[in-house]
């Protein structure tokens, strides 16, 4: 029945490794508005900040000096600062820019340098990747952030990989059992689902069906549409009588089996205003905190790629066509490791 899955499913290890090579979010920059913060990227502490020509950049948060965090310190000029003894670490590629205790800087070590990565702002976020990018951050042609309405809820951890809960964004056949208290009433049945996968992006169209608290919020809704760039990104978009919603969803690996998630939600249409934004956070927020209780509970919280792991049926394609094409990023990931 599901002859397009691998044959081999990727081990966990190989995951791990595959996500080095893939852009996370690591901040929000209204966060970073107030300082530097901390994130953690498949086990390693990162330091996110934004220079004061406000381009972000993203350093080990660990001082080369004598460990301390580096993302408890503050911004000076285009360094970060460390809070313990003063020493300046450039955004740019992490050398050490001034040691305040020094009264010649000539005498800096040439060597003293704290590892550094690439940085993006994209959609409100800092991107980062902690080795050769496989690809760009993920973007969407019909999503553009000067003609949306949009903005971001807040962020939330997980004790679960970030592809368990990346499935449950686009498992349509839990709206029944887990979100009656939102979204009200709806059928149990799932329809045949009409996908498309095309290595690593699957595609779902399907009608809407609202329950009648969710129909009293987005009014009609016609047309729904997922579209997920595995391993990390998944939109929702709804094309609804008073014009376009969506949801954007981008997750962190923090580890195997923890991560971070950051999700816009926007609208494109007319009186679709900063008020109307922040209930459709608010609503959205209820949604998923519904969720939430059931996605860290769930056993083992590492989503396995191997399809033949789980029992599924034909209500299940589209979460095996996303395990199919996380499985095929692993694999892109693995031999572009080998090759670079
Ligand atoms: S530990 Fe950072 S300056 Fe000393
Ligand atoms: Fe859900």
């Amino acid at each position: 029945m599901f002859d397009d899955q691998p044959r081999v499913a990727p081990s966990s290890e190989d995951v791990s490794l595959a996500l080095r090579h893939c852009w996370q979010p690591v901040a929000r920059l209204q966060d970073l508005e107030q300082g530097p913060q901390r994130a953690v990227l498949l086990g390693e502490a990162l330091a996110v900040f934004l220079i004061e020509s406000g381009e972000p950049a993203v350093v080990a948060d660990r001082c080369a000096h004598r460990g301390a965090s580096l993302s408890m310190g503050q911004v000076v000029g285009e360094s970060i600062q460390c809070p313990y003894h003063g020493w300046e670490w450039a955004g740019e590629d992490g050398a050490c820019t001034r040691i305040p205790s020094l009264p010649d800087q000539r005498q800096i070590p040439p060597r003293a340098r704290v590892p550094s990565f690439p940085a993006r702002k994209h959609w409100g976020l800092v991107w980062t990747v902690l080795e050769q990018p496989l690809g760009e951050p993920p973007d969407l042609p019909w999503f553009d952030g000067d003609t949306w309405t949009w903005g971001h809820g807040t962020p939330y951890e997980l004790p679960v990989g970030l592809g368990v809960m990346i499935e449950n964004f686009r498992d349509v056949a839990h709206f029944a059992f887990v979100h009656e208290a939102t979204l009200g009433p709806l059928p149990e049945l799932v329809e045949p689902l009409d996908i498309e996968q095309d290595g690593i992006e699957v595609t779902l169209r399907r009608e809407m069906q609202l329950g009648d608290k969710a129909a009293k919020f987005w009014s009609s809704v016609g047309e729904a549409r997922y579209h997920v760039i595995a391993p990390n990104f998944i939109s929702f978009q709804m094309f609804t009588d008073a014009g376009e919603r969506c949801l954007l969803h981008a997750a962190r690996a923090i580890s195997a089996t923890q991560s971070a998630h950051y999700w816009i939600e926007g609208g494109l249409a007319e009186g679709f205003d900063d008020r109307a934004l922040t209930e459709a956070i608010d609503y959205e927020w209820r949604i998923y905190r519904e969720d939430l209780p059931i996605i860290s509970a769930i056993e083992p919280p590492e989503l396995s790629l191997d399809p033949s792991s789980d029992t599924s049926t034909l209500a299940d394609r589209f979460t095996l066509a996303y395990r199919s094409a996380f499985a095929e990023f692993v694999t892109r990931a693995l031999s572009f490791r080998i090759r670079g």
